[in-house]
C-alpha cells in the first residue's frame, strides 16, 4: 500500500484527512513540521500532504528543508492552503511543491490528486530509469567502438600497442594531479578530466593513414618521411570531423579527442605542428599529451635510439620546459613522474603482437 504523510497542527483536519485516505493508502499523521521531520529520518513516503500555516516550523520552512536533502528531494508535495491565499500558494510552487488543496478539503478532489500525482512520480521514476539503461547502453557501445579504433592503431605498428597503454596512463595521472590540485590556471571540470582520459588513446589515431614504409621504417626518417609523418595530426582530426558530422554528435567526448589528435605536436613556443600556435593557445588536453608522449618516446626502445633512463628523460623534459612544454605544467606535475619510471618498466612493448 502507498503511503502519505500529512502534516496539520489542527488535530481535527489531521483525524479528518485520515479518515478520508484510510481505506487507499497508510496514513502517516504529524502533528507540527518538527514531528515530520523527525519521521522522515526514518521513513519516505510516497507523497506529503503539508499545511502551510503552523505554529514552529511552518510549511514553507518543511519544504526549503525537504528541498535540500537528497532523501527527500524528490517526494511530491501538496500544499493545504486556506482559499485565497494567493501569495502563499505561489511561493508554496516556487520552492517546488507539486500541487495545493484548499481547505475545507474535499475528500473526492483530495483523493483524485493525491493518486495522480503518486501515479506521475512512478512514471517519472520508470523514465528516469530507462534513460539510464540506454545512456548506459550507448557508453558502453562509444567504449567498444573506442577499444576497437585503439586496436587498429596498435595493430598498424606492434611498438604502438605499449605506447598506448602507457601514455594513456601517463595523461590520467597528469589529469587527475591537475584536478586534485584545482588552481586556477587548470581549472578542469570532472567532464573534461574525464574526456581527456578517455581520448588520449586516440591520439594517433591518424597514423592509420601513413604509410607502413613510413610507419615500420627500421632506421631514421628522411625530411620529406617526417613530412609525411607530421600529418598524422591532420588527418586523425579529419576523421573525428567526418565521425562527428556522420553521426550528427557533436559530443564533448570527440571534440576533447579531435583536440588532442590535433594539438599534441605543438610547442609552448609556436615551433610544432600542424598549426604552430604557442602559450595557452594549445588546448590544455593537447599540452598534456604532448608531456606524456615524449617521455614515453625518451624512455622507450625505438629503432634509431636506445631507451634513455628517466632520469635522463626528466633532465631532457626539463631542459625543454619553456620551449616544447608548458612550464606551468611541468612545474606542477614533477612530483608525479616519478611514478612514469615504475609504469614505463611495467608495461612493455609488443602487448598487441600479432600471431
Ligand atoms: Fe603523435
Amino acid at each position: 500500500m502507498q503511503s502519505v504523510l500529512v502534516v496539520d497542527d489542527n488535530p481535527v483536519n489531521l483525524k479528518m484527512i485520515q479518515e478520508i485516505l484510510k481505506d487507499m493508502y497508510k496514513v502517516y499523521p504529524a502533528p507540527s513540521g518538527e514531528r515530520a521531520i523527525n519521521f522522515l529520518e526514518r521513513t519516505i513516503p510516497d507523497l506529503i500532504l503539508l499545511d502551510i500555516e503552523m505554529p514552529g516550523m511552518n510549511g514553507l520552512a518543511v519544504i526549503n528543508r525537504l528541498k535540500q536533502d537528497a532523501r527527500w528531494l524528490e517526494i511530491p508535495v501538496i500544499f493545504l492552503t486556506v482559499l485565497d491565499d494567493r501569495v502563499k500558494e505561489e511561493q508554496a510552487f516556487q520552492m517546488g511543491a507539486v500541487d495545493y488543496i484548499h481547505k475545507p478539503v474535499s475528500a473526492g478532489v483530495m483523493l483524485k490528486r493525491i493518486h495522480l500525482h503518486i501515479e506521475l512520480q512512478k512514471y517519472r521514476k520508470t523514465l528516469e530509469k530507462l534513460v539510464e539503461v540506454k545512456t548506459n547502453q550507448l557508453l558502453r557501445s562509444q567504449d567498444t567502438i573506442l577499444e576497437i579504433l585503439v586496436n587498429v592503431t596498435s595493430y598498424r605498428d606492434n611498438a604502438t600497442g605499449g605506447h598506448i597503454q602507457r601514455t594513456s596512463f601517463f595523461t590520467e595521472r597528469i589529469v587527475n594531479c591537475l584536478f586534485e590540485i584545482g588552481l586556477h590556471r587548470y581549472r578542469l571540470n570532472r567532464n573534461y578530466a574525464d574526456n581527456i582520459i578517455k581520448s588520449a588513446k586516440l591520439h594517433d589515431i591518424g597514423k592509420v593513414g601513413i604509410s607502413d614504409t613510413i610507419l615500420l621504417k627500421p632506421g631514421r626518417l628522411s625530411e620529406w618521411e617526417y613530412k609525411e609523418i607530421k600529418k598524422h595530426t591532420t588527418l586523425g582530426a579529419k576523421m573525428i570531423d567526418d565521425a562527428m558530422r556522420e553521426l550528427g554528435d557533436d559530443s564533448t567526448f570527440l571534440l576533447v579527442a579531435k583536440e588532442i589528435v590535433y594539438s599534441h605536436h605543438e610547442w609552448w613556443n609556436g615551433r610544432g605542428y600542424p598549426l604552430g600556435i604557442s602559450g595557452e593557445d594549445i588546448p590544455l588536453s593537447g599540452r598534456i599529451m604532448a608531456v606524456s608522449d615524449v617521455y614515453d618516446a625518451l624512455v622507450s626502445d625505438r629503432p634509431y635510439k636506445k631507451a634513455y633512463t628517466h632520469d635522463q628523460a626528466m633532465e631532457i623534459m626539463r631542459e625543454e620546459s619553456g620551449t616544447h612544454f608548458d612550464p606551468y605544467l611541468m612545474k606542477i606535475i614533477n612530483n608525479i613522474m616519478q611514478e612514469f619510471a615504475e609504469v614505463a618498466s611495467q608495461i612493455q612493448e609488443n602487448t598487441f603482437e600479432l600471431v
